[in-house]
C-alpha cells in the first residue's frame, strides 16, 4: 500500500490496451479518482447534452472530439473536490494540443506534483480482439468474450443484466481509432518520455501483473 500522495498519473495507450481496466485497481489502491474522457463523453452523449450532440457522430466514426471541447470538459472535472491527492487521467491527453494545455494547467496549479506517465504497450494484433470482444454491464462490470467471458452469454454474472457493446467497438471503427492513435496520440510517448517521469508498462500480461507493474512504477517515479 502506497502511503505517499500519488499526484496526477496519465495512462497512455492505444484503444484496448487496458487503460480503463487497470485504472480500477489503481484507483482502489491509491484512493484517487479515475478521469476517463471516453466515459465523460459517453455520459454526455447518453444525457443528450450540447457536448454529447457534437461528439456523438465523431465518436461513432472513430474520430477525435475537438480539443477545445475536451479540454473544457477536463477542466471542469479537475475542479471537483476529489482531485486534491491526485487522479488518473485515462484517455487524456490524446493530442499534442491537449498535452500542451495540460502542461499549462499544471504550471498554473500551485503545489501540484509533477505528472507521472505510464504508457501501456501491447502488440497491435491483440487490440482488435480486446476491443471487439469487450462487453460491459450497465453497472460497469467489464467482460471480454475472448479473455473474460460471462458464464451466460451477454448476461452480467453479478447483476444478471444484459451486457452492452460499445458502438465504436466494431472492427471497422476500431481500425479508424487505431489510425487516429498512430497519427495523433503515439507522438505523446516521446513527448512524455523526455520528462523523466515516464515508464513503459507491458500491458500484454494478466491484469494483476499490469496493475503491479503500474504501482511499482508510480512508487519509483514518485520517490
Ligand atoms: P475511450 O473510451 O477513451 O476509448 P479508447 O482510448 O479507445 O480506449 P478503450 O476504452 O477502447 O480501451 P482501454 O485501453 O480503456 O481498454 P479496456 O481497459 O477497456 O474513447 C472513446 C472515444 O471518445 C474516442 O475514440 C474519441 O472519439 C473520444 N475521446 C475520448 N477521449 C478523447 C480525447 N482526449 N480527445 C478527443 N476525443 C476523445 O480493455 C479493453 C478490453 O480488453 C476489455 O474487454 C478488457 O476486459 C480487456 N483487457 C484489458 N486488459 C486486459 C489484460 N491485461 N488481459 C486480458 N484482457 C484485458
Amino acid at each position: 500500500m502506497m502511503t505517499k500522495t500519488p499526484g496526477p498519473v496519465i495512462l497512455l495507450g492505444p484503444p484496448g490496451a487496458g487503460k480503463g481496466t487497470v485504472a480500477k485497481p489503481l484507483m482502489a489502491t491509491l484512493n484517487i479518482p479515475q478521469i476517463s474522457t471516453g466515459d465523460l463523453i459517453r455520459g454526455n452523449i447518453a444525457r443528450g447534452t450540447e457536448l454529447g450532440k457534437q461528439a456523438k457522430s465523431v465518436v461513432e466514426q472513430g474520430g477525435l472530439v475537438s480539443d477545445g471541447l475536451v479540454n473544457d470538459m477536463v477542466a471542469s472535472r479537475l475542479a471537483e473536490g476529489d482531485t486534491k491527492r491526485g487522479y488518473i487521467l485515462d484517455g487524456f491527453p490524446r493530442t499534442l494540443v491537449q498535452a500542451q494545455w495540460l502542461d499549462r494547467y499544471f504550471a498554473s496549479s500551485y503545489g501540484s506534483l509533477p505528472v507521472i506517465v505510464l504508457s501501456l504497450a501491447i502488440p497491435y494484433n491483440r487490440l482488435i480482439q480486446r476491443t471487439t470482444g469487450r462487453r460491459t454491464c450497465p453497472n460497469g462490470h467489464g467482460y471480454n468474450i475472448y479473455s473474460l467471458p460471462p458464464k451466460v452469454a451477454d448476461i452480467c454474472d453479478i447483476d444478471g443484466l444484459p451486457l452492452n457493446r460499445r458502438a465504436d467497438d466494431v472492427e471497422s471503427v476500431v481500425e479508424e481509432r487505431l489510425k487516429k492513435y498512430d497519427q495523433e496520440t503515439s507522438p505523446l510517448v516521446d513527448y512524455y518520455r523526455q520528462t523523466g517521469r515516464f515508464a513503459e508498462i507491458n500491458a500484454d500480461q494478466p491484469v494483476e501483473q499490469v496493475t503491479a507493474a503500474c504501482l511499482a512504477a508510480i512508487e519509483r517515479l514518485r520517490a
